[in-house]
């Protein structure tokens, strides 16, 4: 491609994101695709011959766009968030345009640098003390299996890394954990028969009590406690974990305290919110997604860690051909992960940052809490909806009801009425199970969702439950 040809279809498909942005909601928020549908429109064998841009385009407009949900919808309340912005999107930009590949600190001074130095400043944001030093990785999960690979090496004294599992290591987390543990504790060669489940309160969060118990038992049966993994706000229900008790327990017993704050973390960032990290100044490690709920597009999460070193020496080799002179003098973040080729995820998150100041990034989400609760103080007014957990933050949990109906009915109720708002495609909503209670997910954190799209949402749901009621 000539740079000419570069700078014409570039400036077309910015003008084509800046209307997609702009004209957001005139698609359904979730995709109406069958499964093969978009597959099947394409042909299966690549092309011998290169193809003109504008018909790439157009078949992206035509055989793509139709399998596209969309997550910057602002009716869009599934899941979590995964918040894209316009100056992320100039970020990511530029990152794809200089091709850097961050693995050394010699491969781009800057983006080495520049990771630093924002990571500071989300330290800085959330509150978090002094002696945490932050890196990024693609996402939660990685940086879960970071801090299970670092525990694994420290509780073993690094003899792990050269001899292979010769412990009976332990990991311990509440049975509302995110399945990244699970998945963490696999292939880091723990096994999932060594990730013990603990009990949880009516709020569904950790029992610091059983915890100790787990803990006591497993220590008299010759295991030894490598790790806990704490939840800032489960998938589930947004459960705090009390992350004070626990982190005392793991200094007690000394095991590794990892704190899952994925898409909750970010509200440390507001003062009023911040007691959600009461407690992880006692963590080794933390990990939260700017890609959630931080106004900056996936892929981007930031793991603190207490203890780089502990880090490093998990993670470094030295082969020949990735030395450099500056190696004594720099970080070379090849060494504080899993991966060895780094894309320059700092770049966007710096754009972000200096776009939205801190107080711009304060107030979105002081706004999605306030809506958040807004939202709560309607499900509670109506008697044909209960709460399945307390509200937290941005996350309403709740499910329609009928005097008499048995649960099993009052489910399929529910798992209808979750369908029947969702086709009209004006808003989408997730599910998930509390108590054997199908429940409702209500998330209120993308950028672009306005009081006005909250209110329509209620609506929806509204109507679509006084239906199911009177059937
Ligand atoms: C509590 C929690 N932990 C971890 C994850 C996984 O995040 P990632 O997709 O960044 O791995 C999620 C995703 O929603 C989450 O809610």
């Amino acid at each position: 491609m000539k740079n000419e040809e570069f700078r014409k279809y570039a400036h077309q498909m910015v003008d084509w994101i800046a209307d997609y942005f702009e004209d957001i909601e005139k698609y359904p928020v979730k995709s109406g695709a069958a499964p093969g549908e978009i597959a099947g429109n394409l042909p299966i064998q690549p092309p011998l011959k290169g193809e003109r841009m504008d018909d790439i385009f157009e078949g992206f407009k035509e055989n793509i766009m139709p399998g596209i949900t969309h997550w910057q919808h602002p009716g869009w309340f599934a899941y979590f968030p995964a918040n894209s912005s316009p100056p992320s999107v100039l970020g990511e930009f530029l990152t794809a345009g200089l091709g850097v590949q961050g693995m050394v600190w010699d491969t781009s001074p800057a983006a080495t640098e520049l990771e630093e130095v924002v990571m500071n400043w989300l330290r800085q944001m959330t509150g978090l003390p002094d002696n945490f030093t932050g890196v990024l990785q693609d996402t939660a999960s990685t940086a879960t299996l970071c801090a299970l690979i670092s525990a694994r090496e420290k509780v073993s004294h690094f003899k792990t890394n050269q001899i292979g599992f010769h412990q009976k290591l332990r990991i311990y987390t509440s049975n509302q954990t995110h399945s990244s543990i699970e998945k963490g504790a696999k292939i880091a060669g723990f096994g999932t028969e060594n990730l013990v489940y603990i009990d949880t309160d009516d709020h569904f969060a950790l029992i610091p009590q059983k915890l100790e118990e787990a803990i006591l038992r497993d220590l008299d049966s010759g295991y030894t406690p490598c790790c806990v993994v704490a939840a800032c706000g489960t998938t589930s229900s947004l459960a705090m974990d009390p992350l004070m008790e626990t982190g005392q327990i793991c200094q007690k017993y000394n095991v590794w305290f990892h704190i899952d704050a994925a898409f909750a973390g970010t509200a440390a960032i507001v003062p009023e919110f911040r007691y959600v990290f009461g407690g992880a100044e006692l963590s080794d490690s933390l990990v939260f997604n700017p890609h959630k709920w931080m106004l900056t597009n996936f892929d981007c999460s930031a793991y603190f860690v207490k203890d780089p070193e502990i880090l490093k020496q998990s993670f470094s080799l030295m082969p020949e051909y990735l030395k450099t002179a500056a190696d004594e003098k720099v970080n070379n973040y090849r060494d504080w992960g899993i991966q060895l080729g780094r894309r320059f995820r700092a770049l966007k998150l710096w754009f972000v940052i200096r776009y939205y100041g801190v107080e711009g990034i304060q107030h979105m989400i002081r706004e999605h809490v306030r809506l958040g609760q807004l939202f709560a103080s309607w499900v509670e007014k109506d008697d044909n909806f209960e709460f399945t957990a307390p509200p937290n933050l941005t996350l309403v949990c709740f499910q329609l009801v009928k005097e008499g109906m048995p649960e099993e009915k009052i489910n399929s109720m529910n798992e209808k009425l979750l369908r029947m708002i969702n086709r009209q495609g004006d808003i989408y909503l997730t599910h998930t199970k509390l108590n054997g209670k199908y429940t409702l997910r209500m998330s209120i954190a993308q950028r672009n969702t306005k009081q006005h799209h909250v209110e329509k949402a209620w609506e929806i749901i509204t109507k679509a439950g006084k239906t199911l009621i009177n059937q």
